[in-house]
């Protein structure tokens, strides 16, 4: 579905993060795990639009927490506000899919963030707080400029940092202690997601973030490989997903 909504803000946080807000109807519904793709420029460059997750969804307004990383980001990051942005969404499944209140009573909740994956994961914690459902968050990233705390109010968190500059020294999986009570969400880059296949744990889900053409489960550019039996099926990240069960992704 295209919607159109307001910029309201779109702040810079760091030298590459942005902030940015949008007004859409108060009929608008988003679930944690679901993301927006937004066209990001009036001209044909660049012709596709950007996908970003929904990073928090509330009376009418959603926020997302983007990284710039080429041409698409850098217009994105030149919206001003009131200027008015195009998106097609709410797209794909969520978290909550997966989510099942009876058994967040007997296990322990870990949502783990990898680097810009903090976003779909944080709109996932708020809407565990809002129910008060107990979860861990493990936020990982490069440095502490890329770790935003002051969204994490009210959230049990174990940090790490590449350099050591925040919180542990490392990789932010080193960190992780599953086992046969834990259940894990987790959102970040392809190597961070295949070392949490190796973690213990009742059950593993996780958003993938691949490239996307149309967004709408018809140019296969999203596709990746689940296991079945010996062979394996593709599946759109965009359609199928972006949330699967982690054990059943074939990551290479
Ligand atoms: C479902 C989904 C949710 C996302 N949510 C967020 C979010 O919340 N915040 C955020 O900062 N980013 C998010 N991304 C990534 C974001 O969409 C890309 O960073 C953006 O499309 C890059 O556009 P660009 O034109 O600036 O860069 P491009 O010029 O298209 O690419 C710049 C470089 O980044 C690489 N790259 C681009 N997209 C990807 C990708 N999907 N995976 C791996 N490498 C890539 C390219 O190969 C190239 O080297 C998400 C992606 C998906 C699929
Ligand atoms: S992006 Fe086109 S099918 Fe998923």
């Amino acid at each position: 579905m295209i919607n159109n909504g307001k910029v309201i803000f779109n702040t810079k946080l760091n030298d590459t993060i942005y902030y940015l807000r949008i007004k859409v109807p108060i009929s608008f519904k988003v679930q944690p795990g679901q993301f927006i793709n937004i066209k990001v420029s009036d001209d044909y460059v660049p012709l596709l639009r950007r996908p970003f997750s929904v990073f928090n969804y509330e009376k009418g307004f959603i926020d997302i927490l983007y990284k710039v990383i080429g041409d698409g980001t850098k217009k994105l990051s030149q919206k001003k506000k009131e200027d008015i942005l195009d998106f097609i969404g709410p797209v794909g499944n969520s978290y909550v899919d997966f989510f099942s209140e009876d058994e967040s009573k007997e296990k322990n909740i870990y949502l783990v963030a990898g680097g810009t994956g903090f976003a779909s994961i944080h709109f996932f914690a708020k809407w565990l707080l809002n129910k008060k459902i107990k979860f861990k968050l493990f936020y990982g990233a490069k440095n502490k400029k890329e770790i935003f705390q002051r969204f994490c109010k009210n959230f049990d968190m174990v940090i790490a940092t590449d350099d050591g500059s925040l919180g542990n020294k490392g990789m932010i999986t080193s960190f992780i202690k599953g086992n046969r009570e834990t259940i894990i969400f987790c959102c970040g880059p392809q190597s961070m997601l295949k070392t949490i296949q190796s973690i213990r744990a009742y059950k593993k889900f996780a958003s993938f973030e691949s490239y996307m053409g149309c967004a709408n489960g018809v140019c296969l550019s999203c596709v990746i490989k689940i296991k079945n039996g010996k062979d394996f099926d593709y599946v759109r990240v965009c359609k199928e997903g972006t949330v699967f069960d982690l054990d059943d992704v074939i990551i290479i």
